[in-house]
Order: C-alpha cells, then sequence, then structure tokens
C-alpha cells in the first residue's frame, strides 16, 4: 500500500456517536477486548491512529455524569502536537514541511487565524524561566528538528474546544471572573510543548488574557520534581532496555530490513538503526510525503510495515514482562501524588487549580498510563489526552469520585485500582479513596518488595 491509498484509509476509520453510555465500537477503538478480539496488529491503521490527522470533530465521554455529581476539577496530561521528526535519516532530503500557520492551508480550524494574531502580539510575563526564550508557535518555513506543525496546532486547538464545550459551557468549572490562580500550568522546556499547552488553553478559554496566564516549567518529562532521584526505577529502565535489545535481535525480517534500508542510503546498518528511522518515517506517512529515495532506490511501505509491526511487538511483550510497569510505577509516583494532593486540596472547598494542565511527552503519558494498570491503552499519538475528572456527589456531600479518561474514551473502570469496584457498585465513577490508597499504598504493594513509600521503593536494596 502506498502514502497515498494509507492516508485516504484515515477516512474509513469509524467515529463513534454514542448517546449514553460508551458504545462498544469506541471502546474497542483504544482499548481492544483482549478476550473477545485478537489484538489489532494492522500496522498501517496503528499508524494512522498515532498520525491523529485532524478530521471532523470526534465524540468523547468527558464530562458524562449524572445530574446529581457536581464537577469539582479537572487535570489534564497531554502529549504535544503532531511534530517534525527528532532525527533525520542519514544522507537522506529531510522532508519538506512548512511550520509556519497558514489560516487557509490544511488542516484548518476556526480559531487558528486568531490564535496567530493573539500569539504574534507577545506574552508578558506568563512564563517561568526558561520558558521565556521560547517563541510561542511553530514558524520555520522548513520545519526546524521536533518542531510543532500547524497539524500539531490544530489538534490542541480542537481539544482545547472539545474541553471548553464540556467542562466550562456545560458544567461551569470557572466562574465568569475566573483567575489565574484557578489554573495550574507545567509544561516541560520544549517550543513543542509549550506551544501546544498555548493551542489547548486557546481553544479552552474564554478569553485568552495574558495576565491569567502563568506556565511553570518542569525540567524532567516524568514531571517528577523535587522526587526524581530512584534508582530502582533506573535499574527497571535499564532491564527494559535490555529486553528491548533482545527482542530486535530475535527478529531476522527487521535486521534484514534495516540492512536494505542502509544499502540505500549508503551508511553501515548500525548508524542507520541509531538514527532511529521510524521517526522521521512516521512523518513522511502522517503527512503524505513520500518516503526518501537515492540512487541506490527508494525506502518504501514495506519498510515502513515491518518496522512499526515490531515497534508493535515490542509493546506486547513490554506488557508481558512488566519491567516497563515496575519503572512506570516509580515514575509516575511523584505527578500521581502531585495530582491527589490538588484533588485532596480541591474536596475541602480551595477554589484554586481547578484546571490543571501538564504539557508532555509520550515519554510521561506512557508511564502513567501503564502505572494505572492501563496496560491495553495505545501509544500515546499526537495531541493525546489523559484526563481525570474529580465529581461531588450532591447527595452525599462528603463523597468524592474520579473519573479517567483516555482519548475521550472512559477508562476509569480498566484502572487496578477500580476494576473491582465495578462489579460492586452500581455508581458510574470511581471513589478517591481509591485512587488515594493506590498511590499512597498499592503502587508500592505491586512493585513486590516491603517498601511501602516512594523513598524506600526507590532504594531498595538487592534488586
Ligand atoms: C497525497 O499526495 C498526493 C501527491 O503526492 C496528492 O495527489 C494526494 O491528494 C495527497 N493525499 C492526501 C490524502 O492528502
Ligand atoms: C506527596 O505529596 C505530599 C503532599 O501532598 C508531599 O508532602 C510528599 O512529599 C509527596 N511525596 C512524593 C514522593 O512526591
Amino acid at each position: 500500500m502506498d502514502v497515498l491509498t494509507a492516508l485516504l484509509l484515515v477516512h474509513l476509520i469509524p467515529v463513534s456517536t454514542p448517546k449514553n453510555g460508551m458504545s462498544s465500537k469506541s471502546r474497542k477503538r483504544i482499548m481492544p477486548d483482549p478476550v473477545t478480539e485478537p489484538p489489532v496488529t494492522d500496522p498501517v491503521y496503528e499508524a494512522l491512529l498515532y498520525c491523529n490527522i485532524p478530521s471532523v470533530a470526534e465524540r468523547s465521554m468527558e464530562g458524562h455524569a449524572p445530574h446529581h455529581f457536581k464537577l469539582v476539577s479537572v487535570h489534564v496530561f497531554i502529549r504535544h502536537g503532531d511534530r517534525y521528526p527528532l532525527y533525520v535519516i542519514p544522507k537522506t532530503k529531510r522532508p519538506e514541511i512548512d511550520c509556519t500557520l497558514v489560516a487557509n492551508r490544511k488542516p484548518y480550524h476556526p480559531k487558528l487565524e486568531a490564535f496567530i494574531s493573539h500569539m504574534s502580539k507577545g506574552s508578558g510575563a506568563s512564563f517561568e524561566s526558561p520558558l521565556n526564550s521560547l517563541p510561542l508557535y511553530p514558524n520555520h518555513p522548513l520545519c526546524e528538528m521536533g518542531e510543532l506543525t500547524q497539524t500539531g496546532v490544530v489538534q490542541h486547538l480542537q481539544n482545547g474546544q472539545l474541553l471548553r464545550d464540556i467542562y466550562l459551557k456545560k458544567h461551569k468549572l470557572l466562574p465568569n471572573d475566573w483567575s489565574a490562580d484557578q489554573l495550574y500550568l507545567e509544561t516541560t522546556g520544549k517550543s513543542r510543548t509549550l506551544q501546544s499547552g498555548l493551542a489547548l488553553l486557546y481553544g479552552f478559554l474564554p478569553d485568552f488574557d495574558w495576565k491569567k496566564i502563568y506556565f511553570r516549567h518542569q525540567p524532567s518529562a516524568l514531571f517528577c520534581s523535587g522526587s526524581c532521584y530512584c534508582p530502582v526505577r533506573n535499574q527497571y529502565l535499564e532491564k527494559e532496555q535490555r529486553r528491548q535489545y533482545l527482542l530486535r535481535l530475535k527478529n531476522s525480517q527487521l535486521e534484514k530490513t534495516y540492512g536494505e534500508m542502509a544499502k540505500i542510503v549508503d551508511v553501515p546498518t548500525k548508524q542507520l538503526r541509531a538514527a532511529n528511522p521510524i521517526d522521521s518515517m512516521l512523518c513522511h506517512f502522517c503527512h503524505n510525503v513520500s518516503f526518501p529515495c537515492t540512487r541506490n532506490g527508494c525506502v518504501d511501505m514495506e519498510h515502513f510495515k515491518v518496522i512499526k509491526t515490531h515497534q508493535i511487538e515490542d509493546e506486547r511483550e513490554r506488557r508481558e514482562k512488566k519491567l516497563y510497569f515496575g519503572y512506570s510505577l516509580l515514575g509516575a509516583h511523584p505527578i500521581l501524588n502531585q495530582t491527589i494532593g490538588r484533588m485532596q486540596r480541591a474536596t475541602e472547598g480551595r477554589k484554586e487549580e481547578l484546571f490543571a494542565l501538564y504539557s508532555a511527552h509520550d515519554v510521561t503519558l506512557s508511564p502513567v498510563l501503564s502505572a494505572l494498570g492501563l496496560s491495553e491503552a495505545r501509544f500515546p499519538r499526537f495531541a493525546a489526552r489523559l484526563i481525570f475528572e474529580l465529581w461531588q456527589d450532591r447527595e452525599k456531600p462528603s463523597e468524592h469520585s474520579v473519573r479517567i479518561l483516555y482519548n475521550g474514551v472512559d477508562v476509569t473502570f480498566h484502572t487496578s485500582f477500580c476494576q473491582d469496584h465495578h462489579k460492586r457498585s452500581p455508581k458510574p465513577m470511581c471513589p478517591l479513596e481509591n485512587l488515594v490508597r493506590f498511590v499512597k499504598r498499592d503502587m508500592f504493594v505491586a512493585l513486590g518488595g516491603s517498601g511501602t513509600n516512594y523513598y524506600d521503593a526507590c532504594h531498595r536494596e538487592g534488586f
């Protein structure tokens, strides 16, 4: 299949239209049922989901709750939108993609023009250092490495607008005279995450007033703030990388493919592999730009399929071997701990930080998903969103509940801390206590050691 045919297929992906409750179709798309459905392994279909090409507005399950529930706070984790590759395929021309924003070029968004004009007027003092030095929107006629594209901006304008319709218009999360301290905004120091966060907020907020925006800088992709030192986490990661390496060696078709591609671009196989060609190939694929050619031939769709299929197999083995799970429990603890802290303050009636946005990376979302036990969840696509909603039962005001949504799908009862609850209770959400108990204690029990807190679990001897 060529890139064009593959791209046309994107329009055939079903968009579900659930009215009440989740349709089984939408669940299948994101969370294939491992019992009744064979795992989806079509590499081209998976790649298209990963691209997340903006098309018709999608339906989502955010904000669905019975009438007697009141929305208290919302915590949003996003991956940045579509970006230019981080690596080049050696000795080939890099894909010609224009990262300037042009309101009448596809993909469109009704707010794109206003976004450009607002951002180009500059920001004042809305960012913690060193974020001040980053451009507010992508602006290079030939994208720089890792730069957010127009597609990436549109993806997050769309996310923002969707969340605005649900959380602001429907559930009145923020009062009309909302102020800066009702938002909590944090981003890593890359232009693509800052710009993704700005695009989402521009779509979300009724009035984007720079005086009410303050982005904090997060130096770690794990968002672990002051708790990043964790030797056992690093040991899990080393073992996980070893597993990955051994799986690759076993795949002779993959080795053959790398060999062929290395011949085409005329570099040693090792050098080609180190250049992580799938990252660049995905950019060609998502942007309908043909794969690179040299006088020795062309990189083609068959190469792409082999590497992408291997990625899918790697993710499957990663789930089985559980090393990544250990890494994830420790890696995600600090940010989950911060999130429950924020939720608990909100249950005490504090009106600050009602909407928290963490603008992050695949390596941020992936450990959080794994730690929560959402092992069937797909790898975070461009502009993926993971949302924690906190609700209060008006009929029993002391009771608070959470819902967890991944790309618009309600995955609350797929999490390890709420699977059993689902079977016992007719309530459509999970008691906040379950999440709190999980973060404070059960995460460490799941690690299997004797540690009962983060510090002990991170410093376990003889692991
Ligand atoms: C992909 O690119 C080709 C030209 O290379 C163009 O004819 C086609 O319309 C494009 N397809 C999509 C879906 O944009
Ligand atoms: C967890 O959060 C509490 C405050 O809510 C804080 O005192 C504690 O240090 C945090 N622990 C870790 C490991 O981040």
